[in-house]
């Protein structure tokens, strides 16, 4: 199976109400775990790939390692898909190597730290949804500046300030000028191990506070403007289980108390239009957990292959109980793959009617 326009994945997860992850990749033994996670549990999947992993892996590598993965995997559907992406330059760069699908963030500047006008957002994703449908692509574009309500983001924001959460009738707005395919949502997730700054008494982590009633209002709106289960992305969806972090600090590691997203509560947004569900964060505790164990409990290994054999083996664990739990298990076969030129007839039968 080629790899297929993520637009698919996602509509198909639409029709039957399920959530499909998007996991993060920067090398094979990563893109092995989610592969093999994905096969067992029929799973179709979304690998993704940000600037930072496109750097690391010199492009090609990544390029071939994908293409590894789909002729190992000819029944999972599969879609390649840039995080992150900051630019239109960014965005080619990624469609040129054959990725299925590109993030635009213009939430923020080309810097990925400076909060963004509505208008340079509006612009940019739409050029990009330009170039990329011309070629089959699917876009995904952000509304709303990622980072914790407790802890702001950007310049200036005070603590509890909401400002940068995506506004429910900007969206319909944003949407209709962009013509993105789907939407990444701020609502108080935040990347990495750390989203939340809320403890107990005792000191112990809470969940990270999130306006989850924003996505029904969002869902809501799009529909009642003519978009019906419109996919809505929720990046920072990573639960940080304490077990993996126990792991990680039983053999040497010094990861601080934290608490991330619960599942009931990406669960609750699956429920409500939440089609892509971004994590990074997860695997990377699994890993660093299973390679500081190996190295702790035998110091004398020096093969790596016997400390990414478990590294490998601990993602896989972790993908596959997502795999399980947002509910993308034994969807694999639900399908017939589309091609990017299909897409591609398609987004232009709809320039067409819309003209
Ligand atoms: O967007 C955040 C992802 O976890 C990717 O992180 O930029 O360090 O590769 P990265
Ligand atoms: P986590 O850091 O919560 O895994 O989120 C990853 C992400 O959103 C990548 O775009
Ligand atoms: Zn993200």
């Amino acid at each position: 199976m080629p790899l297929v326009p993520m637009l698919q994945l996602l509509e198909e997860a639409a029709k039957k109400g399920y959530g499909v992850g998007a996991y993060n990749v920067n090398n094979m033994e990563q893109i092995q775990a989610i592969m093999q996670a994905a096969r067992e549990t029929q799973s179709p999947v979304i690998i993704q790939a940000s600037r930072g992993a496109l750097k690391y892996s010199n492009l090609i590598y990544l390029k071939k390692l994908m293409e590894a993965a789909v002729e190992e995997n000819p029944d999972i559907p599969v879609a390649m898909h840039l995080d992150h992406g900051n630019s239109l330059e960014t965005c080619k760069t990624a469609i040129a190597l054959g990725f299925t699908s590109v993030m635009i963030d213009a939430s923020l500047m080309g810097d990925g730290k400076t909060i963004a006008s509505y208008e340079y957002n509006v612009e940019t994703s739409r050029s990009v949804v330009e170039y990329a449908h011309a070629r089959g692509v699917t876009v995904e574009a952000e509304l709303g500046a990622l980072g914790g309500i407790e802890d702001g983001h950007g310049a200036g924001l005070a603590a509890d300030d909401t400002t940068h959460l995506t506004d429910p009738e900007q969206a319909v707005d944003f949407v209709q000028k962009t013509g993105c395919d789907c939407l990444a949502l701020a609502i108080g997730t935040s990347h990495g191990a750390y989203k939340t700054l809320r403890y107990d008494k005792d000191g112990n982590p809470l969940p990270p506070r999130l306006a989850l009633d924003r996505i029904e209002q969002i869902e809501n709106n799009l529909e009642k403007a003519g978009y019906p289960n419109f996919p809505l992305v929720m990046h920072g969806s990573s639960s940080v289980p304490p077990e993996l972090v126990e792991v990680v600090n039983k053999y040497g590691g010094q990861m601080k108390k934290s608490m991330g997203i619960p599942m009931q509560d990406i669960q609750f947004g699956i429920a409500r239009g939440v089609r892509k569900i971004n994590v990074d964060t997860d695997g990377r505790i699994a890993m660093t957990g299973a390679v500081r164990k190996l190295l702790w409990e035998k110091p004398e290994k020096f093969d790596p292959r016997d400390w990414l054999t478990p590294a490998r083996e601990a993602l896989y664990q972790v993908i596959k109980g997502k795999m399980i739990d947002f509910g993308t298990a034994g969807h694999a076969k639900d399908y017939a793959p589309m091609t990017l030129a299909d897409m591609k007839k398609r987004y232009e039968k709809q320039t067409a009617g819309a003209r």
